[in-house]
């Protein structure tokens, strides 16, 4: 296929989809389309992660057999549309999604290398880097989109979908068409750090670590959310992710976001991690091993301060274009098993409730942080 091409396709159930990076997501995302019948191609630029990839795959394939969710020649059929070679073997590829790590210098030399090969649309899961900035340098960046998959990706149903200025309109709906057939929910939204659940979810601990250094116990916070209808409390989910994570992704966006206090860095959360306390996989958390205490007397208060404050990054996100008021409700319900959305939660307390809840934690806050406070004008939105 010449340089740039777009890939030409009869039906879409025969188009071939090419995964490089075959860690923990790459192989996720290539069960997903080989399970919707597609024929899928693998390349890891190492050895080792390109040999064992497909006995990975036919483990967890195999697991699901055993446990009565899949029958043996789904699995043997699945198993039969994927194949392991070099680079060069992606060329015939309509869609070809990049899952290698997350270093910007790498995905853009790999990138540059699948445009010469491959007519494909071409697609990164990157978390954390601006899909614009991957795309620079290529010869025909209107090729280039964003798919980010959550983990694990045969089981989330949720695919954050960033399109560029000037992405081509027909590349865009076949790799929406695909995603979607494959079974998952795409929400689209802006080339922005952390995209929408990532950046959106900030709030939902950041606001805990505030009220955790304003005296209140970790236990009760957590404690008040799960009545609130949360499946986990904003410490639970840190203790479950890994503090670590959880300190290495606010600062990644407090960095993207030019030190804005809406990202603030709570000391008690680098002290946490200091200590080594990181949650499950080091045997103690903020609340691990433990289990939460009863909710608390002002239980509804500590969940109107959470989800105020997750109503207003939602509106800072909603103002940027890309995204929709459904669309972020879904991608939080779905991304981190929320039981509402943000707008949604903004809803059933009333808008005048949320500025109100806005104004007071101002006033209150120290100077540093008011801005954190500051409502966002597309708060409007809900009225
Ligand atoms: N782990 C998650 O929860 C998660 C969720 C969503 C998105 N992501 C993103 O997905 C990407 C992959 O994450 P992961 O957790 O699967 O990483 P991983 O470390 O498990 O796997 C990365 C794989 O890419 C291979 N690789 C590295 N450089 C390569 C290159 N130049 N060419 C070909 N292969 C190369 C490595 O050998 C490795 O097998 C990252 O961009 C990450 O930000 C991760």
């Amino acid at each position: 296929m010449p340089k740039g091409a777009k890939p030409e396709i009869a039906e879409e159930a025969m188009a071939v989809i090419g995964v490089v990076g075959l860690g923990v997501m790459g192989l996720g995302i290539a069960q997903v389309y080989a399970q919707a019948g597609h024929e899928v191609r693998l390349h890891d630029a190492h050895a080792p992660a390109q040999e064992a990839a497909l006995q990975r795959l036919r483990q967890g394939l195999q697991a699901r057999v055993d446990a009565g969710k899949m029958v043996a020649p789904e699995m043997a059929a699945i198993m039969s549309r994927l194949q392991v070679g070099p680079l060069s073997d992606l060329a015939p590829c309509h869609l070809i999604i990049e899952a290698i790590a997350e270093n910007l210098a790498a995905k853009q030399s790999l990138f540059r290398q699948l445009e010469t090969i491959s007519g494909a649309i071409l697609a990164t899961n990157t978390s954390s880097l601006s899909v614009a900035a991957i795309a620079t340098g290529l010869q025909n960046p209107q090729r280039m989109i964003g798919l980010h998959f959550f983990n694990p990706a045969p089981v989330m149903k949720l695919v954050e979908f960033i399109s560029l200025p000037g992405t081509d309109a027909a590349a865009l709906r076949l790799a929406r068409s695909l995603t979607e057939t494959a079974g998952k929910t795409v929400i689209a939204c802006a080339d922005t750090p952390g995209f929408i659940v990532n950046r959106c979810a900030r709030p939902y601990y950041g606001e805990a670590l505030a009220l955790l250094e304003e005296g209140r116990s970790a236990g009760e916070i957590d404690a008040a959310m799960v009545a609130a209808g949360y499946r986990l409390g904003p410490f639970q989910l840190i203790d479950l992710v890994g503090a670590d994570i959880n300190l290495a992704a606010t600062e990644s966006l407090l960095a993207a976001m030019a030190g804005h206090p809406r990202y603030h860095v709570f000391p008690t959360l680098r002290a946490q991690v200091a200590r080594g306390d990181l949650g499950r996989k080091s045997g103690r958390g903020f609340i691990y091993p433990d289990s939460l205490p009863p909710a608390p007397d002002d239980a509804a208060a500590i969940a109107l301060r959470i989800e105020a404050m997750l109503a207003n990054e939602a509106a800072t996100i909603l103002a940027e274009n890309g995204s929709d008021m459904a669309g972020i409700d879904t991608a939080l319900k779905l991304g981190l098993n929320f039981p509402r959305g943000p707008f949604e939660a903004a809803r059933r307390h009333g808008l005048p409730a949320i500025r109100a809840e806005l104004a007071r934690l101002q006033a209150a806050a120290p100077d540093t942080l008011k801005p954190r406070y500051a409502a966002a004008a597309a708060l409007e939105a809900l009225a």
